[in-house]
């Protein structure tokens, strides 16, 4: 079986390696020509995938990229990867998954099995991305072609965390389009979840992440409650923990970060508006999590203010630029969010992050790129007046902050109660 994958980024690339090794034959698309040749010398780009894998599959003959997206006429199953991100207003912005549907529509071959894996809203593959392949096609879907919908699930630096024993949940156009789709899938997934329709895959994915960004929001209150109590969230969560049953842990930070916790929710309180209706859980979890780099900044202030400084004219130094531990992605990482604001402040700000070592473009934060970590040591780290753990790699040895700043705020617990210099450490 030829599979092909369009988007060859953190979704795309680890599906690519599975499919592979599965057996498959794999031909990976993208626009982006630097990962397509990257993939063509055996190399990887993404750091939890190593290079030794692309270079096997490479070896063995089964994978190829291209950046030619026509190409999908010799596939038997195509799986659309590529980005859904949130316009400037915050509403879903498509473009990417109807372009790829307008760029491989004039090339399906018939019978070919088209997969979306994008998180998107209920109703986007059949009401969408459908019309768009049918229309750029001639053919019709469910009886020339089989479209399903079928979510990722992800967990990237989670070394545990294998594409192959994800349960996989899949909805068919039609049932015959669900039975061909599992053909595809059950060769480099063990278990599948079919599902009655790709609206309920669709919805399947957004109640996944809409479920962790709301528990998100209400540990961060929670947080923010105890802490006028004197009471400790993080040993309040590992005693409720305890518990066999009804209840999962969840832990607070100083917002959220990502690709999809901070933008997929709003993919359904905009579906919601379009159908008359309200995402108040969203909202409000969104208002909660996008206050917490100004409680963060609250408590830095505090802690400034009891050494005679102010935010103002203190050096601040960021630790752990990437949106989650033991990953170089820093996309939509609240990191920057603490960097900008306390800009704003007047704060002379710095990071240091071992995964980023320099901040690249981007569309949101321009104006930081070209900024290189600080290096891990005393010399330089002693320099600053506060240290903002944002992000806490597990290569790191926070520890040894406390020999190093007077003020270390914590945002994710890093810091060991055993920690000699625990005195300097503000929980936030
Ligand atoms: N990153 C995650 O952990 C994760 C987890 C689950 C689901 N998702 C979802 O998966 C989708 C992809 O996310 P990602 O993190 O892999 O994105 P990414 O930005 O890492 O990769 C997307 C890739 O698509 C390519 N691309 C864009 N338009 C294209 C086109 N027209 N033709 C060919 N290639 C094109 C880009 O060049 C890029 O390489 C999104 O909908 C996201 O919400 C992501």
């Amino acid at each position: 079986m030829k599979v092909g994958i369009i988007g060859l980024g953190y979704v795309g690339l680890p599906l690519v390696i599975q499919f592979a090794k599965s057996g498959a034959q794999v031909l990976g698309i993208d626009l982006d020509e630097k990962k397509v040749n990257a993939l063509n010398k055996g190399q990887s780009y993404i750091n939890h995938i190593s290079s030794e894998d692309v270079q096997n599959q490479i070896d063995n003959g089964r994978l190829e990229a291209t950046t030619d997206s026509s190409r999908v006429n010799e596939l038997d199953a195509v799986l659309i990867c590529v980005p859904t991100p949130l316009k400037e207003n915050r509403e879903p912005d498509l473009s990417y998954v109807l372009i790829t549907g307008q760029s491989i529509a004039p090339h399906l071959p018939e019978g070919i099995v088209v997969s979306l894996e994008s998180t998107t809203y209920p109703g986007t593959t059949e009401d969408e991305l459908r019309p768009i392949l049918e229309e750029g096609s001639g053919f019709k879907a469910g009886i020339n072609f089989h479209l399903v919908y079928s979510p990722e699930r992800e967990d990237p630096g989670n070394p545990a965390s294998q594409v192959a024993k994800i349960p996989k949940v899949i909805g068919g156009f039609t049932p015959e389009c669900l039975e061909k789709a599992k053909d595809v899938y059950s060769i480099a997934i063990e278990t599948l979840v079919p599902v009655s329709s790709c609206r309920i895959a669709e919805a399947a994915k957004l109640t996944e992440n809409i479920f962790r960004c709301v528990n998100i929001a209400l540990v961060n209150e929670l947080k923010m409650i105890y802490q006028k109590m004197d009471i400790d969230v993080w040993e309040v969560i590992e005693a409720a923990k305890t518990k066999p049953f009804g209840f999962m842990p969840f832990y607070p930070g100083p917002g959220l970060g990502g690709h999809c916790i901070p933008i997929d929710p709003f993919y359904l309180s905009w579906k919601a508006r379009q159908e008359g209706t309200e995402a108040r859980f969203i909202e409000l979890a969104g208002e909660v999590n996008t206050s917490m780099p100004d409680y963060v900044i609250g408590r830095l202030g505090e802690a400034l203010k009891r050494q005679g400084k102010t935010v103002e004219g203190s050096k601040v130094l960021i630790v752990g630029l990437a949106y989650k531990p033991d990953v170089e992605d820093d996309r939509e990482s609240p990191s920057y969010v603490l960097m900008e604001k306390l800009e704003g402040l007047g704060a002379e700000v710095a990071y240091y992050d071992l995964h980023v070592p320099i901040i690249l473009p981007s569309r949101e934060y321009s104006h930081f790129a070209g900024m290189k970590s600080v290096l891990w040591n005393k010399e330089g780290i002693s320099a600053y007046d506060a240290a903002i753990i944002s992000t806490a790699h597990s290569a790191v040895d926070h520890d040894q902050l406390g020999d190093w700043v007077p003020i270390i705020v914590d945002t994710r617990h890093a810091i060991s109660i055993s920690s000699p210099h625990h005195e300097g450490v503000i929980g936030a």
